[in-house]
């Protein structure tokens, strides 16, 4: 086989440089470890950035997102009792869209096989070869057989699990990590939400967050430490410490009721620098992590594609090699202040074992600051609806 870009990984990194590609006409195949239901089914945050936003209606993607998502122009931000709203209408002049991944995700799908574009699914054992020259190939084994496609170009949207990054020799990489002492432990539940705005509190008992699917949908979180068992915890401990968590007037109204699903994610901070090795790039969680305090996991993926999908588009479309030759620096120079974004939220909201006196002091000092200061409020803003590209 052969074709112009191998994307490996069929996630939202991958499915959104597809199509990309396809409305460019610069062919590409994907190849997908799993199976087309499972990808579907994994369950991800749900706040898109107006870059994401835009990029999918750009696409002729974005109609049901827009029928059904639901704008956002505010948070809440509190610490036991006390509650700052963030207006991002009046700070940033825009807003966030709540739309989960998983319908982002069939969306993609959906593009791709309306272009007819292909995807080969379950493939196992992915190899990059010539990465450096110029004419690298992929080699992957489906259902028993070996099978070998030669491209120009070759995307790593593979996740934080995947093969491109370990493709990069240990000596052409630096990976930046910090792993952080708990867990968020995530439900499901169909339940009417709480507030009409997502609420991020921190409190004497720990973090908690309460988002939303839809009106009778809730998407809810607490931090728990990383080693626990989700089945270990009842739906009525959930709801409890939950409750013990946000501030009175939600605890006191808030609608518990059937979960549907529960689960745990370790929190970590992750980059892998450069993102590029000759014909080889990397986007999305292939090459960072974000702790989900903030909401970027998806949208820094977003900008990476927007990235290397102008610059091949640059390429094949005027032979300018330059975005191509700056994807990495380009894309990284984004990718750390989301990184400092996320790092910044997720250490003003938890609370952290081993915690000092003074530490704590801190973190009630920056709530309040941030509750008295239009500015301290902007800057937050600024940052949660998404910096530009
Ligand atoms: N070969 C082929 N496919 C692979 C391989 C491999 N060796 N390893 C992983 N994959 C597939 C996975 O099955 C998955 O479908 O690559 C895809 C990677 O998808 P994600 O992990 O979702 O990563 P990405 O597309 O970069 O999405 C980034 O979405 O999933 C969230 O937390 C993530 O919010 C972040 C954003
Ligand atoms: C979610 O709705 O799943 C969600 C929202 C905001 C976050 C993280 C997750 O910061």
């Amino acid at each position: 086989m052969r074709t112009k870009v191998v994307i490996i990984g069929g996630g939202p990194s991958g499915l959104l440089l597809g199509q990309h590609l396809n409305r460019a006409g610069i062919e590409n195949i994907i190849l997908e470890r799993k199976t087309k239901p499972y990808v579907l089914n994994r369950i991800r945050a749900g706040v898109l950035e107006i870059g994401t936003v835009n990029q999918l209606r750009e696409l002729g993607l974005g109609a049901r997102m827009d029928k059904e998502g639901y704008m956002h122009d505010g948070t809440v931000i509190s610490y036991n009792n006390e509650q700052t709203r963030i207006d991002f209408a009046k700070h940033t002049n825009t807003t966030v869209m709540i739309y989960g991944q998983t319908e982002i995700t069939y969306d993609l799908y959906a593009g791709r096989e309306a272009d007819g574009a292909q995807v080969i699914y379950q493939v196992a054992d992915v190899t990059i070869e010539d990465a450096l020259t110029d004419a690298p190939y992929v080699e992957f084994t489906q259902a028993g057989q070996r099978a070998r496609i030669d491209c120009e170009y070759i995307a790593g949207c593979d996740g934080f699990h995947g093969a491109s990054r370990q493709a990069i020799p240990r000596e052409a990489r630096r990976e930046y990590e910090k792993v952080y002492p708990f867990g968020w432990l995530g439900i499901l539940s169909e339940t009417k939400p709480v507030h009409e705005e997502l609420i991020y509190s921190n409190s004497d008992a720990g973090f908690a967050l309460c988002s939303m699917r839809n009106e009778n949908l809730s998407r809810y979180y607490i931090q728990c430490d990383a080693q626990d068992d989700p089945q270990a915890w009842s739906d009525r401990a959930f709801w409890d410490e939950l409750r013990n968590r946000i501030p009175e007037e939600f605890a006191d109204t808030i609608e518990t009721g059937s979960v549907i699903e529960k689960s745990i994610a370790p929190l970590r901070s992750f980059v892998c620098e450069p993102m590029q090795w000759g014909r080889l790039f990397l986007c999305g969680d292939a090459a960072h992590i974000v702790p989900p305090t903030g909401a970027k996991g998806l949208n820094t993926a977003a900008s990476d594609v927007f990235y290397l999908a102008d610059a091949l588009k640059q390429f094949y479309q005027h032979k300018d090699p330059q975005g191509i030759n700056s994807y990495s620096a380009r894309a990284l120079s984004r990718i750390w202040k989301a990184e400092r974004f996320s790092w910044w939220m997720t250490n003003l909201l938890h609370h952290f074992p081993n915690q000092s006196g003074f530490d704590h002091k801190m973190q009630m000092a920056e709530v309040s600051f941030l509750n008295s200061s239009d500015e301290a409020q902007a800057v937050l803003a600024q940052n949660y609806v998404g910096l530009p590209y």
